[in-house]
């Protein structure tokens, strides 16, 4: 009897704990405390809940978004100056670690990650994303509207770690503990950039697949269609060409430097692809290229080169194909970068990315629309402030060649004068082996990287997940020397996991520890 009082007792004190969070949500007046803030979303939303954004831009292809737990949603919107504005979603979990985490944004976009702010809230923290400065995946915001530009480049990100942490100690009437940032590609330039301009935004940064150098990386880009030509040329090289003939003769060319024919190049920068391999040696010969294509993909696979020779933008990794062939060089102009150029660049909507040459990409530099470049020469203001950052690249990225990459980790030790070891004290790069853009790919991908559904298939934990290890390494010091990557079969958590996989940091190398060990146990590479 005793017991069942006492179980009636908590269950009702449960139920008014529940009760008074949602309360506690809905009487939040957030706008108060923001200054000419307009509250768009105030809900309590409970774990489970499939959300939908009816209206967010449908070039975002996010319409729902299922919530992991119960949390209070708010939304606002927020000038940053006269002609611009952002639009900020900071979800508060009720189990909350005291942590905040700010998302970041992709490509050109645009677009609130509703996947990483359910990921983070589902993990404690309080979690913030904005659309960036405008709507959508296309970038005719930015045209004759620098504000729109700046807020891209870096403010959208800054304005909401202040709002955010104001907000958040408020709502839970508590000091806030440490504050953490995660984003991919353009998400992982927003990081490095707040390191470089606001060294006390955040704690703990994972930067994946870093678009730096921004202003190269769209040149970089835009330089293949005039490379591929249309794909109505006679040479234009096919996407099935590049997925078997080509993809094929990279493998045979470079997939055993590592010691493992697995279809996966363990370390890119070894592999020097000869194309020329591929010359058809007569009229009727197949699966073969002509001379002209043969000089295509040289030139694909080059170094790309201001006309005095400096390099611009370093070659594509060997390894994409498949992925690129129906990206980059699929011979017609890319999106992103026509955007990026028409508009912000350029400032010329009807310009033809067909006559992109790198006189564009000297005007892009020159310009470097809200100072986007993000190529510190220093982080230390960040270092000194205990601030870590974890980097990591997937080696097949058909977006984004990782050896920008080990570039911006060469570039900033050299300009800092740091060794490797020196840089391991707040700046740590790993590679992935056979993963592409940020996620996906033969190779041992999930990481935590994000609020794709497989990240939800690993302990959060130091070994498996690049978020809690960089907590740990911030609350505890234990800094990640290698992270663990999981594959899944077909890469579906419910078909569980394939294999797991040693990603090693830079300057290491994961090495096959040779013979006939079983090339997907963890323990037969080590990072060397
Ligand atoms: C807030 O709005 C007022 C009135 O429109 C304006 O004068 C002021 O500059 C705005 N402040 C900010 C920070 O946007
Ligand atoms: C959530 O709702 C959307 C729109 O109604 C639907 O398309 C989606 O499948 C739902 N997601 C889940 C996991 O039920
Ligand atoms: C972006 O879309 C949101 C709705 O999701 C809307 O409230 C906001 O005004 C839009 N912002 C701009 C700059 O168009
Ligand atoms: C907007 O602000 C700028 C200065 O930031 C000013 O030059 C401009 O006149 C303002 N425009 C309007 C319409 O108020
Ligand atoms: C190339 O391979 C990719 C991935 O396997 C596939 O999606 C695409 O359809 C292929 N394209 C051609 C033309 O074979
Ligand atoms: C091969 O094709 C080229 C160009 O189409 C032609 O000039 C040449 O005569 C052909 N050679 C043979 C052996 O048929
Ligand atoms: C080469 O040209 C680029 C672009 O004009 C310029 O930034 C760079 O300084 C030049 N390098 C040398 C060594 O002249």
């Amino acid at each position: 009897m005793l017991a069942l009082l006492l179980f009636a007792a908590l269950a009702q004190a449960a139920a008014i704990s529940d009760h008074s969070f949602e309360a506690q949500c809905l009487s939040f007046r957030p706008e108060a405390s923001v200054l000419n803030s307009t509250r768009t979303q105030l809900q309590f939303v409970a774990a489970g809940t499939n959300l939908t954004f009816p209206d967010n831009d449908p070039t975002c292809n996010r319409n729902s978004q299922v919530v992991g737990t119960d949390l209070c949603r708010i939304a606002l919107s927020i000038p940053t100056s006269n002609r611009s504005s952002i639009t900020l979603e900071l979800w508060l979990p009720e189990t909350w670690t005291g942590r905040t985490l700010a998302t970041g944004n992709g490509g050109i976009d645009g677009c609130i990650k509703y996947e990483d702010i359910a990921y983070g809230s589902t993990n404690g923290f309080a979690t913030v994303g904005t659309n960036n400065g405008h709507n959508g995946t296309y970038g005719d915001a930015f045209y004759q509207n620098d504000d729109v530009v700046t807020d891209f480049a870096w403010r959208s990100l800054h304005t909401s770690v202040d709002v955010s942490k104001k907000l958040t100690a408020e709502f839970y009437g508590s000091s806030l503990g440490r504050s953490y940032y995660i984003g991919c590609s353009l998400g992982g330039r927003q990081g490095i950039k707040a390191a470089e301009m606001f060294p006390e935004d955040f704690d703990g940064i994972v930067a994946g697949a870093p678009a730096v150098d921004f202003n190269n990386l769209y040149s970089w880009r835009a330089s293949f269609f005039p490379i591929t030509g249309a794909s109505s040329d006679y040479n234009f090289i096919s996407a099935s060409t590049w997925n078997t003939t080509i993809h094929n003769e990279v493998l045979n060319q470079c997939d055993a430097i590592d010691g493992v024919k697995d279809g996966i190049i363990e370390d890119p920068t070894a592999c020097r692809f000869e194309p020329g391999a591929l010359l058809c040696q007569s009229n009727s010969s197949t699966n073969c290229l002509s001379s002209t294509q043969v000089e295509i993909v040289n030139k694909v696979y080059s170094d790309y080169l201001w006309p005095n020779g400096t390099l611009i933008f370093p070659r594509m990794q060997p390894g994409s194909e498949i992925q690129a062939a129906t990206g980059l060089y699929a011979g017609r102009r890319w999106a992103l970068s026509y955007d990026w150029f028409r508009f912000a660049v350029l400032e010329n909507p009807d310009w033809d990315a067909a006559t992109y040459t790198t006189k564009d990409a000297f005007i892009a530099d020159e310009k470097n629309p809200g100072t986007i470049r993000t190529w510190p020469s220093s982080l230390s203001p960040f270092e000194e402030a205990g601030g870590k950052i974890l980097s990591f690249h997937g080696l097949q990225d058909q977006q984004i060649t990782s050896f920008n990459s080990k570039r911006f980790y060469e570039h900033l030790s050299t300009a800092m004068d740091y060794t490797p070891a020196q840089m391991d004290n707040f700046y740590r790069y790993f590679r992935v082996p056979g993963m592409s853009h940020c996620n996906s790919g033969p190779g041992a991908w999930v990481l935590g990287q994000g609020g794709n559904a497989a990240s939800k298939g690993i302990p959060f934990d130091a070994e498996h997940n690049v978020l809690a290890a960089v907590v740990d390494w911030v609350e505890r010091g234990t800094a990640p020397d290698v992270m663990l990557g999981t594959k899944f079969v077909n890469d579906d958590v419910d078909q569980g996991v394939a294999y797991t996989h040693r990603h090693c940091r830079w300057p290491l190398t994961s090495t096959y520890q040779g013979g006939d060990l079983d090339p997907h146990q963890a323990d037969s590479w080590q990072c060397l």
